[in-house]
């Protein structure tokens, strides 16, 4: 299995396996609005045997800080638990944190999430619709979060 960037060519992979994993359309169509916005700032994909798995996006948030936010990640129904999601996000938090991205949000489940360093007190007193107790952050750069805030997702979201 490896783990790279998108290239041109994906997009039509990405948008099945993501539809596949949800098991709906709106999370595919958000990755594609991401993109053709310009706020996919980091999209990895999974690739096994040359088939396109699982994929990870990262997007800029309006945060007093360089914030991105988690979302959407997918790994197609048969390769699930396996590993490859905790790969992509592992890779997706290790490349933000190289290209000097001070902090990540994520709205999930705490306890898939807080493997990789997410915890919903670290987004305590960051202000978005999503704030509550599925809403977590994970700092990239010690002492760069530092409440209150208000942060918000790219328009996409919206
Ligand atoms: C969530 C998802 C990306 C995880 O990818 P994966 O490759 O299956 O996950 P991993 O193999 O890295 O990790 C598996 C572990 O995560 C847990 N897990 C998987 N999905 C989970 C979820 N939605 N909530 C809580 N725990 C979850 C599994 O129970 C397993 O736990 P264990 O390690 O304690 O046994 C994948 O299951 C998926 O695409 N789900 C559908 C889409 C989705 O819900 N995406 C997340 C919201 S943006």
């Amino acid at each position: 299995m490896q783990i790279r960037p998108e290239r041109d060519g994906d997009q039509e992979a990405i948008r099945f396996l993501v539809a596949a994993a949800f098991g709906q359309e709106d999370e595919a169509r958000l990755v594609d609005q991401l993109r053709a916005d310009g706020d996919a700032a980091i999209s990895l994909v999974a690739e096994r045997d040359g088939e396109i798995v699982g994929h990870v996006l990262f997007s800029p948030m309006g945060a007093p800080f360089r914030a991105l936010g988690l979302a959407p990640v997918a790994v197609a129904p048969d390769f699930q638990k396996q590993g490859i999601g905790a790969a992509l996000i592992e890779q997706g938090l290790n490349l933000a944190r190289n290209a000097g991205w001070e902090a990540v949000f994520v709205l999930g489940d705490p306890n898939y999430y807080s493997r990789f360093g997410f915890s919903v007190a670290a987004a305590k007193g960051f202000a978005t619709p999503y704030s509550g107790p599925y809403f977590m952050a994970s700092e990239l750069k010690s002492g760069a979060l530092k409440p209150p805030a208000d942060v918000s997702y790219a328009p996409a979201f919206s």
